[in-house]
């Protein structure tokens, strides 16, 4: 199947580019087609970014972590009202997250938070992830329809983050609707009021969060609250609770946002092409490089920010001291450079995988082989119980408006008999 609509590189990278356009909510891939064979490394006056779309040019930076930083990836991308602004200011939105910085905080908090998503933890959990997504199915699967989306590809990846880390379900759904709002603050533009009132949600999220280290500190559990809590009185601390509440905060929106998206996108090519599902029920096999192919063809992260901190040049472009950028690992996926037949989902590609769907150098995602194995439960378990899925009749994917971050179906209704 492809999706890459051929547009002409005489069109401006501003126009290209236009994270509110509908044409490029739904079909980035071609803004990425006309700028990466030409201009890999393009300005965009109106908003004073330069977008990196070649894959080496992607790679280049992402390898250098010290000229191009991370440390104010979650700062927002557009101005805030001064109401707004002065609630986030009293908050804890503009802290660095230790995701963010350099070695060796970087290096401590990473090393603490990854024991959460080994392979050795991962282990364990499947069981109860394939339960979930079993139990899921079940809840729907009498109806003969449902919105995949919404009763399945979010709920799984939520309901197992919110599990490791120990958030109570019946607080979920509150959660949920923080996170959006916080998300929306970041990569979004809104009128002033509704700025401010995602602003006070901030700051209700946080005091929740915090409440909740308080509760572990006093009685402890088997998650990831009381791992940070521990951290935090430690003699010599990899983090404060502060600390521990913007890291939170980023697990819990990466923890599923990202993954429901990667699920939905992928089943959504692979019902959009009857041979390429019928392929997957006859050969489980083939359900990784599904997952491989999804993370490649339409991933559901399409990029990063990143800050030159002194003039540089990333391939053949200078670049000013505090150049900010936006790195799409998403235009990676599709360079002709590396992949043959890019704009084609496919389940026969050989070798090892080598997309940037979950980035590279040191801020590679650290839930990737979580991500991956929930989505494999995922994909498996519809094979199984739901063979016969296929989407509603006239079905025509939305996408929600993402900005430079995010790629997600705004439904995913489907049908069986
Ligand atoms: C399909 C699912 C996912 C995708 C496509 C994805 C993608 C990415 C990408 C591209 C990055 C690199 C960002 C950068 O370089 O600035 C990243 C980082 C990160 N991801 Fe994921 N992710 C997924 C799932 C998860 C899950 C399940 C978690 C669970 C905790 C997670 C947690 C994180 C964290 C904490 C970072 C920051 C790492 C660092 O800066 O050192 N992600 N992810």
């Amino acid at each position: 199947m492809s999706t890459t609509n051929p547009v002409s590189s005489e069109i401006p990278v501003e126009k290209l580019f236009d994270p509110q356009a509908e044409s490029f909510i739904e079909c980035p891939h071609a803004a990425f087609a006309a700028t990466r064979g030409t201009n890999p490394v393009a300005h965009h006056a109106d908003l004073d970014e330069w977008i990196v779309t070649g894959k080496a040019e992607i790679e280049q930076v992402q390898r250098d972590h010290e000229r191009f930083t991370s440390r104010y990836n979650l700062d927002g991308s557009y101005p805030f009202s001064p109401e707004a602004q002065a609630v986030l200011d009293g908050s804890l939105f503009f802290r660095v997250a230790l995701y963010n910085v350099d070695p060796p905080e970087h290096t401590r908090f990473r090393t603490l938070i990854g024991e959460y998503f080994s392979p050795r933890t991962l282990r364990t959990l499947e069981p109860s992830i394939r339960r979930t997504a079993r139990r899921l199915v079940e809840g729907f699967s009498a109806a003969g329809r449902a919105d995949l989306l919404q009763e399945f590809a979010y709920p799984l990846p939520m309901t197992v983050i919110c599990d490791i880390i120990g958030i109570p379900p019946e607080d979920r759904d509150q959660v949920k609707a923080w996170n959006n709002e916080w998300l929306a603050l970041q990569v979004v533009p809104m009128p002033p009021e509704q700025q401010l009132h995602c602003a006070n949600s901030v700051v209700a999220y946080e005091q929740y969060v915090l409440g909740l280290l308080r509760d572990r500190r006093r009685e402890p559990a088997d998650d990831l609250l009381t791992a940070l809590v521990n951290a935090a009185d430690e003699e010599n601390p990899v983090c404060e609770d502060e600390d521990a509440v913007v890291a939170l905060r980023v697990m819990i929106a990466a923890g599923h946002e990202t993954t429901t998206n990667l699920i939905a996108n992928t089943m959504s090519h692979l019902l959009g092409d009857r041979q390429l599902w019928e392929s997957v029920i006859e050969d489980r096999g083939l359900v990784a490089a599904a997952v491989e192919e999804g993370l490649r063809f339409d991933s559901s992260v399409q990029g990063a920010p990143r800050v030159a901190t002194e003039a540089t040049t990333v391939g053949a472009t200078d670049l000013p001291e505090g150049a900010r950028m936006r790195v799409m690992f998403a235009a990676a996926g599709r360079d002709p450079e590396w992949v043959e037949d890019p704009d084609t989902f496919r389940l026969d590609r050989q070798g090892p995988p080598r997309h940037l769907g979950f980035g590279y150098g040191i801020h590679f995602c650290v839930g990737a082989s979580l991500a991956r194995l929930e989505s494999r439960i995922a994909l498996e378990t519809l094979a199984e119980m739901l063979p016969r899925l296929r989407l509603e009749d006239g079905f025509e994917p939305r996408h929600l408006p993402g900005g430079f971050v995010f790629r997600g179906l705004a439904a995913l209704p489907v049908v069986w008999s």
